[in-house]
């Protein structure tokens, strides 16, 4: 039996996805393996332990808050309330979304403690959350990316939107380096939509991305792994009428999910390939979601990299697995394993203090 913390919550807009994910993880981690220790990031960002039947849509703020004491061996998780530390974690399973949550600072406190975590350690979580950085490291690899700009907020008045529309057409997009869920992605057609997009996208980063469209078909790959990442089939984000942010996260209806989403074996093929040339590319680990377009000439650009994308046994992540045979719980289990299996390789390097 190993004890494992739940993370879940967190002050980023995507608060209540990673509670729905976490919900679900409860329902089926095997718990013939594991004896779970939830910890909930409410909204103000405090840390505090749960009960499982604690969690609504929110993290409560409510249940005793924590404090971390890095540097010993045990113990390292203290109630504030009683000065107790909590049962000790053997590994922590990381279930938040967006800033402060897949961007590599919780990853960075969590390495501090030393311990195990799933998702990709601090540098893949932050260069896979910036998408600016990202792109340049994906199109170092030789992969397709859309052809775009990146403002600074200081530059942000120097911008020519008949420019832009000249050199990549029209549509065109608009959005955060660092966000996640759409929030603050726009697609605009016309100069008045383009300067509300520039203001909106700026209220969420100092750094903004204007893209190109790519017409063409979204589909998401599931990667997992450490040295020999594996990739799934693709799945499709099928939305009934043109584009729109409400169809993907508003209406349960609206937006479907094909899995796996119908595509030539020769396509299958390039998708899986550029998935994990994309997951090394940005140094991922234990596991990503990468999400690409396949143009109607067969060209797949990555569009980005998810380093705890959605994680509720609906989600695209573990239905994918699914479809490949892997049941959701021993997906659980397998992610575990592949974060222990990395914390021991590092912990075999001489980089620290040795007696
Ligand atoms: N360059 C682009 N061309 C076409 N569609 C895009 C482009 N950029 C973003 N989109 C659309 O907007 C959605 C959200 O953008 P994305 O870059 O994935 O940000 P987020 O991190 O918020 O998911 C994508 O799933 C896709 O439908
Ligand atoms: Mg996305």
């Amino acid at each position: 039996m190993k004890n494992i913390a739940l993370i879940c919550g967190g002050k980023s807009p995507e608060h209540e996805i990673s509670v729905r994910s976490a919900k679900n993880i409860l329902r089926a981690i095997d718990r013939s393996l594991f004896r779970v220790i939830l910890i909930g990031i409410d909204r103000q960002g405090r840390w505090r332990l749960q009960e499982e039947g604690q969690l609504g849509k929110f993290v409560p703020a409510e249940g005793p808050q924590l404090a971390l004491a890095p540097g010993n061996a045990t113990g390292q998780i203290i109630r504030i309330d009683n000065h107790q530390p909590i049962e000790q974690p053997e590994a922590i399973f990381l279930i938040l979304h967006g800033p402060q949550g897949e961007d590599g600072t919780i990853q960075g406190l969590i390495r501090i403690l030393g311990l195990p975590f799933v998702g990709p350690d601090v540098l893949g979580s932050s260069v896979a959350m910036d998408k600016d950085v990202a792109k340049r490291l994906l199109r170092e690899a030789g992969l397709n990316v859309a052809r775009g700009i990146v403002v600074q907020a200081h530059e942000r008045h120097s911008l020519d939107y008949k420019k832009l529309t000249q050199e990549f057409g029209s549509p065109i997009f608009v959005k955060p380096a660092n966000m996640g869920s759409s929030v603050g992605v726009h697609k605009v057609k016309t100069a008045e939509q383009f300067a509300a997009a520039i203001e909106d996208a700026f209220l969420y980063d100092t750094k903004v991305l204007i893209e190109e469209m790519i017409q063409g078909r979204e589909l998401e790959c599931a990667v997992l792994g450490n040295e020999n990442p594996q990739a799934t089939k693709v799945g499709e984000i099928v939305t009934a009428e043109e584009y729109s942010f409400d169809a993907k996260y508003e209406s349960e209806d609206a937006a479907k999910l094909l899995i796996p989403a119908e595509v030539s074996d020769e396509e299958l093929g390039r998708l899986r390939l550029v998935a994990v040339k994309a997951y090394q590319a940005l140094n991922c680990e234990v596991l990503s979601r990468v999400d690409m377009f396949l143009t109607p000439e067969g060209k797949v650009y990555v569009n980005e990299v998810n380093t705890l994308p959605g994680f509720t046994n609906i989600s695209m992540y573990p239905a994918l697995w699914e479809e490949a045979g892997i049941p959701y719980t021993e997906l659980i289990t397998r992610l575990i394993r592949l974060a222990i299996s990395r914390h021991e390789a590092r912990k075999r390097l001489k980089t620290g203090w040795r007696e």
